[in-house]
């Protein structure tokens, strides 16, 4: 089977080369564990490569995402201008209006990202998040049906595809719907604690399932910088951390 990097430092040891190729994984985190961080280096590391991709964020709007990316010396203005990145979506309130005023059904949407992705012959597609937009339909088997389908049309296309997902702050849950996890083919987990006596945020990355690949289990730490994401293989309690 064909791995993909990921492009996040010390996560393709960790998925023993990456992921493999045309499968689906959730990102699943708590409020500012690093999904969009994380999203951002898959798609570039896709760039790099000369590959063309697909980002579809709910979260933000265009212009707001590729500033903040920017700090972090992401620079995808380059890669929109060249056609080889395509944004789209924004603030979720904005896009539903949209979709309310055009009385678009999930198959419409669907088939329009599709358009996208083959118009660019992407071969990376993140969203962020998968939560967000399914919060653009109304009842639970719509959405569960939606991201279906989703899932299934962006796979017999060929692409690799990253969701993050929102988990509320205190919880055992892998997702928010509770069905996402079972509709993918891989399952990451961000964390961030906020550790009150060292006056810091500990994050850690764990993978909770990769079908088709083995995997180093654990709870491995990480850090976001400036300099982007490194996820370390060394134990959290370690003095790296303090
Ligand atoms: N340029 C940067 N330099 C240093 N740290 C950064 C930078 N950009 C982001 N971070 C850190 O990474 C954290 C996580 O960012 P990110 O936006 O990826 O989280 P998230 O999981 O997507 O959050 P949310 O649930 O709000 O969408 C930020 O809260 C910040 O601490
Ligand atoms: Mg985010």
């Amino acid at each position: 089977m064909n791995k993909i990097a990921v492009g996040v430092k010390g996560v393709d040891d960790i998925l023993m080369g990456g992921i493999p190729e045309g499968k689906s994984i959730l990102l699943s985190g708590n409020c500012g564990a690093g999904k969009t961080v994380f999203a951002s280096h898959f798609i570039m590391e896709g760039l790099k490569n000369k590959e063309t991709a697909v980002y579809i964020s709910l979260e933000q709007d265009k212009q707001n995402l590729i500033s903040d990316l920017e700090e972090m010396g992401i620079m995808w203005d380059h890669y929109e201008k060249k056609n080889k990145l395509r944004i789209i979506g924004g603030n979720l309130a904005y896009v539903r209006m949209l979709k309310d005023k055009r009385k678009a059904h999930f198959e419409d949407v669907i088939q329009e990202i599709k358009a996208v992705v083959i118009e660019l012959g992407a071969k990376r597609v993140a969203i962020d998040s998968i939560n967000l937009f399914l919060q653009l339909f109304d009842d639970i088997s719509e959405q569960r049906n939606c991201f279906a389908q989703l899932n299934y049309e962006l796979q017999q296309l060929g692409c690799t595809i990253l969701y993050t997902c929102e988990i509320p702050e205190i919880s055992q849950k892998l997702s928010w719907y509770g069905f996402e996890e079972f509709v993918v083919d891989g399952v990451l987990l961000l964390r961030r604690n906020y550790e009150k006596e060292l006056n810091m945020n500990k994050r850690f990355l764990e993978v909770i399932k990769m079908r088709g690949t083995d995997y180093k289990e654990g709870t491995f730490p990480f850090r976001i910088t400036k300099e982007g994401m490194e996820v370390y293989k060394n134990d959290p309690s370690s003095e790296f951390f303090h």
